[in-house]
């Protein structure tokens, strides 16, 4: 068990704080020999490239900010508004189970409980989980669009689906015409309350197999073992691939009963065949068509004065951290590239500033995080900069159907090893001629609704995005192995 120092973390003007976009280390000065004892834990994972690890800290700032203590339940499920027809729904429908509420909405009722050391998931969780409006946004944001525009947590894709799939256009409220079943259970919130600190595997896994236990007693699962079911996990495949008794995380997705079910989740391991990568969320969800469409249009036209732009925090205390030597090298650079250095400004679930440098920028750096993949990435493909990726890892085998296979269209590829001999992260990107970086950007604009995710609402503004591209990309698997 790692042991836990984030309480004292927070109490002490002197702490050490080193933030990144998605996840935040905090350290206490006095807490060095927690540093040690997490390097001596994680030295073997790291050598089998699993090296993957969260503290999540909480600033001051939000401790004392006079946020809504009490989550908002999730809109009760409405009919699906589309006919009876199979013709608008020709890959099938989606039944979704109504659990008990131990299994979701408990959990947000409690959000105190979910991060017993912040009010982080009180905030994350209003609004159906887009968290709190970014009123703060107007300006940076076109005025109209400003209500698009939330401070979401990148661990709430499990109650955004939850919210899109009840509005889900080919959702059926009869099981007995379902094509696939859906799982809302909150698994990255259930878990995540045992995931630091002195907690037992027991503990991580006891709501995965309370869940397990009740679904597999359902007459629909019975028929299939699973195999039409699926969920979502809000947090990494890591955090859920516990083997054994010892470890990280949970051991969900090694569970039996999850054998068969397809889960939809942040970030994938590559050779689980059942996990489909799915965009982390973004603050963006457009209201409307015409939504996307404006914010479209700001974003092609918008006046970009840096080449480049790094977004992100240290990690100082490792030796030789890789985003540390990017921060350093973006302010060398200071004529062509802009900085945001999260262990000064918040950077926890965006920030004006954040948004800003990525619409001024043609490129962002996107190093790997703790973890592979970051949420930056479509953080800065939103605002219609082009991400430069260092390890294939952090976009080119996770999101298949969401980004072109083509990944030269969007991105720029500079293997992380080539920087140790000299190649100048600022010479690759100037030798791209401005019509082709015209052209890239361009295509990430177009990716733009695929990757966000839009408010639920039914009716003709039902807007295509990545909650329906990843639901397709489940009904068409199912179909796909009904027909074989
Ligand atoms: C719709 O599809 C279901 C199952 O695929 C089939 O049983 C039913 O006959 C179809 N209805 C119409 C009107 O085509
Ligand atoms: C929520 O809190 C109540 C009261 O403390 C407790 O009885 C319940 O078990 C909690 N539920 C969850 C899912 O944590
Ligand atoms: C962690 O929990 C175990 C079992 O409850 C206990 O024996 C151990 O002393 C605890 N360790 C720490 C550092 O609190
Ligand atoms: C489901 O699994 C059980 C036990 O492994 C097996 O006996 C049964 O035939 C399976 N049912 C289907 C429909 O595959
Ligand atoms: C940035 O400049 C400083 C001072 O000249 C130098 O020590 C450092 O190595 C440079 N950083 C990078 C990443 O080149
Ligand atoms: C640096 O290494 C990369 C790959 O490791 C290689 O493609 C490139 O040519 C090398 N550049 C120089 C300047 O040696």
């Amino acid at each position: 068990m790692l042991p836990s120092c984030e309480h004292s973390c927070h109490q002490c003007p002197k702490r050490i704080c080193l933030e990144e976009t998605n996840k935040n280390l905090c350290l206490h000065s006095s807490c060095r020999w927690f540093l040690l004892v997490l390097i001596l834990v994680l030295l073997p994972q790291i050598f089998l490239d699993f090296k993957y690890f969260v503290i999540s800290n909480v600033s001051l700032a939000s401790l004392l900010s006079d946020s809504p203590q009490h989550a908002i339940t999730p809109e009760t499920p409405t009919q699906g508004s589309s006919p009876d027809k199979n013709e608008t729904c020709p890959l099938g429908r989606v039944y979704v189970y109504d659990l008990p509420p131990v299994f979701n909405n408990e959990l947000l009722h409690n959000c105190s409980s979910l991060e017993p050391w912040s009010t982080r998931y009180c905030d994350a969780v209003l609004n159906g989980g887009f968290g709190q409006r970014a009123i703060e946004l107007i300006g940076v944001v076109p005025e109209r669009q400003a209500p698009a525009w939330y401070w979401t947590d990148q661990f709430m894709s499990e109650v955004i689906f939850h919210n899109k799939v009840q509005n889900y256009a080919c959702r059926t409220l009869e099981p007995e015409s379902a094509t696939a079943f859906y799982i809302p259970f909150y698994a990255g919130l259930a878990v995540g309350r045992y995931l630091f600190g002195n907690h037992s595997s027991e503990e991580r896994d006891r709501d995965c197999e309370m869940l397990l236990r009740w679904v597999q007693d359902q007459q629909y699962w019975k028929r299939s073992n699973g195999s039409d079911h699926f969920i979502t996990l809000g947090r990494i495949a890591w955090d859920f691939h516990r083997y054994g008794p010892f470890g990280w995380g949970s051991g969900f997705i090694n569970m039996a009963g999850m054998r068969n079910i397809i889960r939809l989740v942040i970030e994938r391991s590559p050779w689980d065949p059942l996990e489909i990568g799915v965009p982390y969320p973004t603050g963006f969800h457009p209201r409307s068509n015409a939504d996307i469409l404006e914010w479209q249009r700001h974003v092609r036209t918008h006046r970009r004065t840096s080449l480049f732009c790094f977004v992100g925090g240290t990690r100082g205390a490792f030796k030789d951290d890789f985003r540390g030597r990017l921060l350093s090298y973006c302010k060398n650079e200071s004529d062509s590239c802009r900085a945001v250095d999260c262990a000064k400004s918040r950077c926890h679930h965006g920030s004006s500033d954040i948004l800003e440098t990525f619409l001024a920028s043609d490129f962002c750096l996107q190093p790997r995080g703790d973890s592979y993949t970051r949420r930056s990435m479509f953080d800065c493909m939103v605002a219609g900069s082009i991400p430069v990726l260092f390890w294939e890892q952090t976009a080119y085998d996770k999101y298949q159907g969401f980004l072109p296979e083509e990944h030269t269209s969007y991105s720029v590829f500079i293997d992380y090893k080539s920087l140790k001999n000299g190649t100048s992260i600022r010479k690759v990107l100037e030798r791209f001629s401005s019509e082709e970086v015209r052209k890239m950007r361009e295509k990430v604009v177009d990716l733009i609704p695929k990757i966000v995710y839009a408010k639920p609402q039914q009716g003709s503004e039902y807007i295509k995005d990545a909650s329906d591209v990843a639901i397709e990309i489940v009904l068409r698997r199912l179909k796909k192995q009904g027909a074989d």
